[in-house]
């Protein structure tokens, strides 16, 4: 049991570690009951270090510690200190080496760090701080050896046998034994380390490289997942190519492998060779996938392939430097999807996740820089600041440079860094010198936690031809900060005339082919740009692509967002100008009368969206969508989540049943019957039909109805079948809803994948999703405790998505959640502390809300033997 007051680590306190270990020799010895860990690192003082005479402090957790020899000699009890959490000797010579047996019990290990078992196999998790789990060692980043493992287990229950690197040697061994062993050339930190055990079948492919190696792909999963490996495979040569192409990285090993496990806390693991997977973030089949998550898969495939260099080959220093790997291959991985699909389309969905998640993230209690200055457990951290906010950091690096100086940038960064752990400083150092830009206000959006508010206003001046844009920014305090200083903020703008036609910028009176878009630099609190030569009143277009992690007000009128919705040139900012339309007309009906008008021209517009076969399809679909209840309560103060959620159904069913007939005409024009593709136009007519179906269904809609159940069980794709389900589910006919859910299950109930998605399709859903619904889910057989993905997809699905029924004027779903949470910390802390996130953002909400949230936090707070984990996260939200 962790302690119950948790210490606060520093950035400010970083030392280089006192010793130093170049090699690590393991060799496991696998049983049912547990596991022996053989381990003899060579160790080497620090040169580097100023602590002179230091003790050798190694990490541990959980460990049954059964000898220490040093240089060959047993020590005897006397000579170290076991304090459980580290071992310590006191006095060591320059250079030695240690050998040290623990055993340890992965069967009973719930918590999923370190070695496990999942369904049957053994496997590992060694981010962040796992390794401790399995051995005694130097448990960071900074520490970087080469391993050599030898794994022994029964042969018949095990024979796939995995570690990093290549295999180099395997044999047979008595009992019924095998062993096989693995040399990884490349020193790598042990949070990259793997093992995996299991009865699992091969898929191989091969994967020339540009400078002509043949490269042995191999997925390892499950036999009854066989058929689910292909596009995972195909997602993987199509990102080694595309790191050739685009960032001239070619990979380093012989061999590179996938293992798909169930039980997982995360989505994917980057271990040097040997990727391991969530099941859900790797399996695809036509029929078990849905199109968002072939997307996923493909994005997740890139992102873990891409740290081979951008977190394995350069690693991090320590882990307040996580988003130098991470943020970097979010941007990576955003790069190559957006290169795969459409990137107007890619850049709505990220920007969607940013907005809605990262920005609410940013304005409550666990706000932190991009590089954070301390942190209690570093599992909390793996958070969309780091990723999502981190990856926008980098974007923006690569706006202000251009694309050819920023790939002189990245390929200056990995070849001076090559095989070191580094900072978000060297990775900006190495971006100014190979482009000659001075970055150092820029540093700031790694150090200053909080979203920038761009406060703007303009004039025109008929007169003299002078439209004035003055733009203000400032960034709110977080904890711990306040007074900040400007940042260095990219700001694409453009101006359109009445006609729709784009402006040219003139920022010089008589400058001559001046651009229709322009990047301003905001380095100051308050700007003013003038733009000459313009002859009546523009309609600007601001922060196109959304060119800055950033609010940005603007008094636009209804008229404009409209005009910009059909002629800004920017697909991004056409969306955008939808989005805010959308929320304008939902903000203006929350706790309004019943029979308040909904904006007809609303109605006007999405009628064109619909009928206009012209437009980009893919475009619409996404236009389509109204802004969430996750973002509408985002934007709100004193948030009352019922009234919100009526009101945006109020909009939604005067939608659909204005444009009744335009839907039922939508549905049938993208109802296709040839094969199924996975293109971004094959997407764009799965969701528009999809969406055209929810919106019948919702002013429940005969034909609608009967469309639905035909597609529901017609469907030779989940996509479809989903979509009509999530129709049914939310419609009103409760008897069509238990059939449909009923037939779901019994087609499907073997493959947990699948019944995730049915678990998590009625836990988010108003009318499926009440607290008895729930549950009766979680009495269900197919339910699990222990396995994270059951977990997240009921009560992760009830609280983060099915809004209203959360929140509850009663309090009972806050009650529900930190029920749920206090009993999962004992067995999983890291995902107790991820699902406590929604009632730590209670001061957004109205007093009654906030009271009965606070007193559910509280009594999570005040559950005997916290983890570290929740511990923080609670503290940190309930603290002034
Ligand atoms: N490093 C993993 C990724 O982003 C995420 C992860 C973190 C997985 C910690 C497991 C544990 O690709
Ligand atoms: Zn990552």
């Amino acid at each position: 049991m962790r302690s119950n007051q948790p210490q606060t680590i520093y950035l400010s306190e970083y030392k280089v570690p006192a010793y130093l270990v170049d090699h690590v020799d393991l060799r496991f010895e696998l049983f049912e009951d547990g596991a022996r860990v053989h381990s003899t690192l060579s160790v080497r003082r620090n040169p580097e270090s100023s602590e002179d005479g230091a003790p050798l402090e190694l990490d541990g957790d959980s460990l049954k510690l059964e000898s220490v020899a040093l240089d060959g000699a047993g020590l005897s009890a006397s000579d170290y200190e076991d304090r459980g959490d580290q071992l310590v000797i006191a006095s060591v010579p320059e250079q030695f080496e240690l050998s040290v047996v623990t055993w340890i019990e992965p069967r009973n290990n719930t918590r999923l760090e370190g070695l496990y078992m999942s369904s049957g196999m053994f496997c590992t998790q060694c981010e962040a701080e796992g390794f401790r789990c399995i051995t005694f060692f130097p448990d960071r980043p900074d520490v970087m050896a080469r391993f050599r493992t030898r794994i022994e287990a029964d042969k018949s229950s095990y024979p796939v046998l995995l570690s990093n690197g290549n295999d180099v040697d395997r044999g047979e061994l008595d009992d019924g034994r095998h062993f096989v062993t693995w040399e990884d050339p490349f020193p790598k930190p042990c949070y990259l380390f793997a093992l995996v055990a299991g009865d699992l079948v091969e898929k191989r492919d091969t994967f020339r490289t540009c400078s002509g190696r043949d490269i042995d792909l191999r997925m390892y999963v499950e036999p009854r997942n066989a058929e689910k490996c292909d596009h995972a495979m195909d997602s993987l040569k199509r990102s080694m190519r595309w790191d050739e192409e685009v960032y001239g990285r070619e990979y380093d090993l012989d061999i590179f492998m996938i293992v798909a496990v169930d039980d997982f806390n995360m989505g994917a693991m980057e271990n040097k060779g040997l990727n391991i997977f969530n099941s859900s973030c790797v399996l695809a089949s036509q029929d078990t996938a849905t199109d968002a998550a072939f997307q996923r898969i493909e994005a997740i495939v890139a992102h873990e392939y891409f740290h081979n260099w951008s977190g394995n080959r350069v690693t991090c220093r320590d882990w307040f430097q996580l988003s130098l790997k991470e943020g970097f291959t979010v941007f990576r991985d955003s790069q190559f999807s957006a290169d795969m699909g459409s990137p107007t389309v890619k850049r709505i969905e990220d920007v969607t996740l940013l907005r809605t998640a990262q920005f609410a993230e940013d304005a409550g209690p666990m706000a932190h820089p991009v590089r954070p200055a301390s942190y209690m457990e570093i599992s909390n951290f793996y958070t969309l600041t780091i990723y999502e906010k981190g990856a926008e950091v980098v974007s923006m690096i690569h706006n202000l440079l251009g694309p050819e100086m920023f790939r002189k940038g990245s390929d200056l960064y990995f070849e001076r860094h090559d095989g070191q752990a580094v900072t978000t400083d060297d990775f900006v150092r190495a971006m100014e010198d190979a482009s000659g830009r001075d970055l150092s206000q820029f540093r700031l959006w790694y150090e200053q936690a909080g979203t920038p508010v761009l406060n703007v206003s303009d004039e025109f001046d008929q007169e003299r031809g002078l439209y004035r844009l003055t733009i203000e920014q400032h960034i709110p305090d977080t904890p711990g900060q306040s007074n900040k200083k400007p940042q260095h903020i990219p700001f694409a703008v453009g101006l359109l005339g009445s006609r729709g036609e784009a402006l040219p910028l003139i920022l010089e009176a008589g400058e001559e082919h001046a651009p229709a878009e322009r990047v301003l630099e905001l380095t100051e609190a308050s700007h003013t740009f003038e733009f000459h030569g313009i002859s009546e009143r523009p309609v600007p277009s601001l922060l196109r692509h959304f060119s800055a992690p950033v609010r940005v007000n603007y008094p636009w009128s209804r008229e404009q967002l409209l005009f910009l919705m059909s002629h800004d040139p920017d697909g991004f900012n056409r969306w955008d100008a939808g989005q805010r339309l959308a929320v304008d007309v939902i903000q203006s009906l929350v706790g309004a009368a019943k029979d308040a008008a909904v904006e007809p021209r609303l109605v006007t517009s999405y009628r064109h969206l619909i009928c206009d076969s012209s437009l980009d399809q893919a475009l619409v679909a996404k236009m389509l969508q109204l802004p969430s209840e996750a973002y509408l309560i985002e934007l709100a103060d004193n948030a009352d989540v019922p009234a919100i959620h009526r009101a945006r159904e109020r909009v939604l069913k005067h939608l659909a049943i204005s444009l009744r007939d335009e839907l039922v005409a939508c549905y049938r024009r993208n109802f296709e019957s040839g094969d199924y593709e996975i293109t971004p136009e094959a997407i764009a007519r799965r969701s528009l039909r999809n969406t055209a179906l929810a919106w019948l269904l919702m002013i429940n809609d005969e034909e609608g109805r009967e469309l639905a159940f035909r597609q529901f069980r017609g469907a030779d794709n989940m996509t479809d079948r989903m979509g009509a389900l999530r129709a049914l589910v939310n419609s009103d006919y409760g008897e069509d809803r238990n059939l449909a859910l009923e037939e779901f299950y019994q087609q499907f109930r073997e493959d947990p994948q699948v019944i995730e998605q049915w678990f998590s399709v009625q836990a988010a859903s108003e009318r499926a999703g009440q607290l008895p619904q729930i549950h009766a889910l979680l009495e269900h057989p197919a339910f699990d405790w222990k396995n994270p993905n059951k977990v997240r997809s009921v009560v992760g699905a009830f609280a983060g998505q099915n809004l209203a029924a959360f929140h509850s004027p009663d309090g009972s779903g806050y009650d529900f959640l930190a029920e749920q949470v206090c009993r999962l910390d004992d067995s999983n802390p890291q995902i107790a502390a991820r699902l406590v996130t929604p009632l730590t953002r209670w001061r957004k909400f109205a007093p009654a809300y906030r009271q009965r949230m606070q007193a559910a936090l509280e009594r999570v707070r005040d559950k005997a033997g916290l983890s570290r984990d929740v511990y923080e996260v609670v503290h940190k939200s309930l603290a002034d």
